[in-house]
């Protein structure tokens, strides 16, 4: 979505397919720029607003048809809630919605005057991903999607939105790869287009690992998952060497799982809604778009991002229940279940993070069916062995709207793990504590760095589709990590 900022203009004679104008709760009449459009349309929006359709929560619309009287084709008011950027976001959101029934190509907004970078910027985030479809294999394509924004505004400028516009390319890039069919996106495939990501962008290198290089470095978890499968498995790493070195010292390590299909191999997972299971990989895109986004804003942060790919299949090659196999950090770990393959993957991708000088390191994946009866699709699960940089990832779900909730690991469940034969067993049989029991276990290989797990199992999946989780996540604990000073 191409966002410009336009000179102020009288708000009747605005042109454009929907105009947008908002209402805020306690609003009894329009006030701002929806005075305007209240009477060129007759007072049509204080009529709705005295009969109660519309009173400024977040989301909420009317929408009008201009019949001439403006110069834009429709108008719809907008509801604000308490200004707060997620409502904002919420508001971009639902201006989507309404766009999405009509032909519209462009959407304009005239703000009113305290509306800030901030919150324009929110609303342009929740319009151009609320404008996605994803439908690369649908014949017809069911009409275009709005495609523009154009905001009316005396003191923003249109490089104020290029952030906003940025997001919004990677979150919906995030989407497409999660929504990709595993037949289209196979681990090796998942490697080509993060390397095309690295093309043009100043400071983001781009390699991919493959059977052979794997089995020298010795990631023998991932490679455990991958033998199931006649698509050979890539460890992407992307690292990003900011042009100009901030004030920060630390390396953000992103990791992120990238399972192309799930099908649980040996301990196979049931057939009815199986198909769900090829936005298994919804972390690594996640790590993949925001570490490109990372590496586009330029933000003065190192960054190495790590993403496991694989299949996880059943076949005469596959791992089975009882195997055991040694992990890059050396540890033996038995496979109780193989369809606990998340943290086999990641294991070795955060050991090698963090031997390839991450300081901190956060992993996004969808690891556990636990997390989603614990939190459901609202919000993502939070895990971490430090406190202080918990906070920070916990601080930056709140600013970015992928919301995440601290979920506790205590030593008293590691027991749970042991094995009778190895180092570690990858699930407990006892039915409890599944999403933190996967946490606990991922802790084993975080070579003591500062570490945080976000479990995307519900959040990153919603309703059969890929929202993006992570993206924006990453990016603002990226943001802050790169404005934080050495302690
Ligand atoms: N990819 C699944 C987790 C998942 C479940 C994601 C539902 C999205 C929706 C993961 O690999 C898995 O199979 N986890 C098992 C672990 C169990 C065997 C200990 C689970 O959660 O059932
Ligand atoms: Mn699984
Ligand atoms: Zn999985």
């Amino acid at each position: 979505m191409r966002s410009t900022v336009r000179k102020p203009a009288d708000v009747a004679s605005v042109k454009g397919d929907l105009l947008v104008v908002v209402v805020a709760p306690g609003q009894t009449v329009p006030q701002g720029p929806a005075v305007e459009v209240d009477v060129a349309l007759n007072g049509a929006l204080a009529a709705s607003m005295r009969a109660k359709e519309i009173e400024g929560k977040a989301g909420q619309t009317v929408v009008f048809h201009s019949g001439g009287a403006l110069a834009a084709r429709r108008a719809v008011a907008v509801g604000i809630g308490d200004g707060a950027p997620d409502d904002w976001r919420e508001a971009g959101a639902a201006a989507a919605k309404a766009a999405g029934s009509g032909k519209v190509k462009t959407v304009t907004l005239v703000p009113p005057d305290d509306a800030g970078a901030a919150e324009v910027s929110a609303f342009a985030e929740g319009l151009g991903t609320g404008v996605y479809r994803f439908d690369r294999f649908k014949s017809s394509d069911g009409g275009r999607a709005p495609d523009r924004l154009a905001v009316h505004s005396a003191t923003l400028r249109s490089s104020d939105l290029a952030r906003a516009e940025r997001i919004v390319e990677a979150v919906n890039a995030a989407r497409d790869l999660v929504n990709t069919p595993s037949n289209h996106l196979t681990p090796s495939m998942l490697a080509d287009y993060a390397r095309g990501l690295a093309d043009g962008v100043q400071g983001l290198k781009v390699t991919a690992f493959d059977r052979a290089r794997l089995e020298k470095i010795g990631t023998g978890a991932l490679l455990a998952v991958a033998q199931g499968s006649a698509q050979a498995p890539r460890m992407i790493v992307m690292r990003y060497t900011p042009p100009a070195k901030g004030r920060a010292t630390e390396v953000l390590g992103l990791v992120g799982k990238a399972v192309t299909f799930d099908t649980g191999g040996i301990s196979i997972k049931p057939s009815g809604g199986m198909e769900e299971m090829k936005m298994d990989m919804g972390g690594g895109a996640a790590v993949i778009e925001a570490t490109a986004l990372i590496a586009r804003l330029g933000l003065p942060v190192e960054v190495i991002a790590v993403v496991p790919a694989t299949e996880n299949m059943p076949s005469g090659t596959a791992i089975k229940p009882g195997d055991v196999v040694t992990a890059l950090n050396g540890k033996t770990i038995e496979i109780l279940n193989t369809d606990a393959e998340g943290r086999l993957i990641l294991a070795d991708a955060l050991t090698y993070a963090a031997r390839q000088g991450a300081t901190r390191l956060v992993d996004f994946a969808t690891l556990t069916g636990a997390i989603v009866v614990a939190l459901g699709e609202v919000y993502a699960g939070l895990f971490g062995s430090d406190d202080e940089w918990t906070a920070l990832v916990r601080e930056a779900s709140e600013t970015s709207g992928d919301i995440a909730w601290p979920m506790p690991l205590h030593k008293r469940y590691r027991p749970m793990l042991d094995s009778k034969v190895a180092d570690i067993a990858n699930i407990s049989n006892k039915r409890q504590a599944g999403a933190i029991l996967a946490a606990e276990f991922l802790q084993e290989f975080t070579e003591d760095v500062p570490w945080a797990h976000v479990d995307i199992a519900g959040t990153g999946m919603v309703g059969g589709a890929g929202t993006g989780f992570g993206v924006g996540l990453a990016l603002a604990v990226a943001e802050r990590v790169a404005s934080s000073s050495p302690a």
